[in-house]
């Protein structure tokens, strides 16, 4: 499998959005990364549902659209129907403490798997993210049910944060436990140098949204992640 690229347009200038996609677009992108944050889950805000729609009426690329959201079941079918190819949400934002709120921790594994088939029921692709701290082995009862895993190499909530390796490190256990045909992505901090420690780990989609867009050529950039 190539690797899959997904610029993420959080870099991009919003007030020049089209331009900024179809700059990723001509230079040789594979998806466009996507970036939904509420300000609950994540310490900061972002864009939504009708800004997912607009970019659907001016791209060909598939659109990886990354929830970082509490209440993420909420927001399936809005985000399916405006045009997300690929949707990831948070293990966190769905596992409750034990007894929090009533909830055990077999809710949110059924919760999860509820999730992942209402994206399923759309026709498009479910992820699963994990934050920092939070362990891979958490995943199991998913890797077989999921398209994709996002594996965070920053805290989520905001881009040009240093890459952390050894969060890199739980693309291996991933790996192992996985089907061949899992997309594992990789997202925080990537440049052509990390871009390789996530490749030896076994990744085969890599997001960054500092490094393509601060560069003075965007197809090289894309290409040296390649
Ligand atoms: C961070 C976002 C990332 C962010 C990456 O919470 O999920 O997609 O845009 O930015 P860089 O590549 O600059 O670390
Ligand atoms: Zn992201």
């Amino acid at each position: 499998m190539n690797t899959i690229i997904s610029p993420s347009i959080l870099s991009a200038d919003f007030a020049n959005l089209e331009r900024d996609v179809k700059r990723i677009e001509d230079s040789g992108a594979d998806w466009v990364h996507v970036d939904v944050m509420d300000g609950h889950f994540v310490p900061n805000i972002t864009i939504g549902v009708p800004v997912v729609k607009s970019l659907k009426k001016i791209t060909n690329l598939p659109l990886d659209v990354h929830l970082m959201i509490e209440n993420p079941d909420k927001y399936i079918e809005p985000f399916a129907k405006a045009g997300a190819d690929i949707l990831t949400f948070h293990y966190e934002s769905l596992c409750y403490e034990p007894s929090y709120y009533g909830h055990s921790e077999l809710d949110s594994e059924s919760s999860i798997l509820q999730i992942i088939n209402k994206i399923h029921s759309f026709g498009i692709k479910a992820g699963i993210s994990i934050k920092p701290k939070t362990q891979a082995q958490v995943l199991l009862p998913f890797l077989d049910k999921v398209d994709m895993v996002l594996v965070m190499t920053v805290e989520p909530g905001f881009g040009g944060q240093e890459f952390m390796e050894d969060c890199a490190e739980k693309i291996k256990f991933i790996k192992e436990n996985s089907k061949d045909d899992l997309i594992i992505q990789v997202d925080g901090g990537i440049n052509d140098k990390t871009a390789l420690i996530c490749k030896s780990y076994g990744a085969n989609s890599l997001v960054a949204g500092s490094y393509i867009y601060k560069s003075s050529n965007i197809s090289e950039a894309i290409k040296s992640l390649k």
